[in-house]
């Protein structure tokens, strides 16, 4: 069977956290490429990093099956895979959930990530080797007003663990990161809708300030390789300290 032991597949790598993710695999001495539902025109490209010209929708059978075969049969059988594809929540009551959003949000950030793993992984499995790091997010560790983004991202953290006790004994790592409030272009239009504040998300982290997409393309291209060899199963904040802000700023402690 034909393998790259190079190649790490990034879905969503047109944008946002998958491009940041996308830039520093290279640097770590990866071959990315990216796949996503949007093409990237050529003049925005980086000819360090490999594009797959057909639009692949993670959230659609078919379209993820045939276009994971179809990578496979072109370069070989990947070491890894980072589904960074996904569409942020709208913010609504439950009386006031659209179920066609709800769908749309399940479809691909859970749906999505569900279908690219088990596509990928089983491959990679068969190879014995393999590194996979799926985006979730600190919603899906905490309650949030995103109601059906929370749950789709608390289940990328429960089948991210799943996922690794299926495929351990075939030495294929499966984690996770949860990226805080990242400064990304779907952020942006949040921010410029006045959807959130940028300030009041800032002040809910340790650190008082975004995370950069590049923080968490880090953390990712170090999960996908061999400095993390020893980790699998687990889901990686990239916060700024937001989670460890949550319980923190309760106390509003006036230490001395
Ligand atoms: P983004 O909108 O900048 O990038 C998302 C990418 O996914 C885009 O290139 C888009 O075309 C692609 N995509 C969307 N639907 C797709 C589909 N059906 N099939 C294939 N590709 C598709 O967003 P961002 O912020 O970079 O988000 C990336 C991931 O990070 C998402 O899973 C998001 O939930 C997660 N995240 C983002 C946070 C933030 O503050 N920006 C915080 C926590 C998690």
């Amino acid at each position: 069977m034909d393998r790259r032991d190079d190649l790490v597949i990034v879905t969503g790598g047109s944008s946002g956290i998958g491009a940041a993710a996308a830039v520093t695999l290279v640097e770590a001495g990866f071959r990315p490429l990216v796949v996503d539902i949007n093409v990237l025109p050529s003049d925005r490209r980086d000819s360090r990093i490999l594009y797959w010209e057909t639009p692949l929708d993670v959230g659609d059978e078919t379209s993820v099956a045939s276009g994971m075969a179809e990578i496979e049969s072109r370069f070989g059988v990947a070491f890894g895979l980072v589904n960074a594809a996904g569409i942020l929540g709208k913010m609504h009551l439950p009386a006031r959930v659209r179920m066609a959003n709800w769908d749309k949000e399940m479809s691909v950030d859970l749906r999505g990530t569900f279908l690219s793993c088990r596509a990928v992984g089983e491959r990679m499995a068969s190879c014995g080797r393999g590194s996979i790091v799926n985006v979730a997010s600190i919603t899906g560790s905490t309650a949030a007003p995103a109601l059906a983004y929370a749950a789709a991202k608390a289940g990328v953290i429960n089948l991210t663990a799943s996922l690794a006790c299926v495929w351990g004994t075939n030495g294929v790592r499966v984690n996770a990161v949860s990226p805080g409030f990242t400064r990304t272009p779907a952020l942006e239009a949040a921010l410029e809708a006045g959807v959130m504040s940028e300030s009041t998300l800032a002040q809910a982290a340790a650190l008082k300030r975004l995370v950069d997409p590049t923080e968490v393309g880090r953390a990712i291209a170090w999960l996908i390789g061999s400095g993390s060899s020893g980790i699998t199963g687990v889901n990686l904040p990239v916060d700024a300290g937001v989670l460890a802000n949550a319980t923190w700023s309760i106390y509003d402690a006036k230490l001395v």
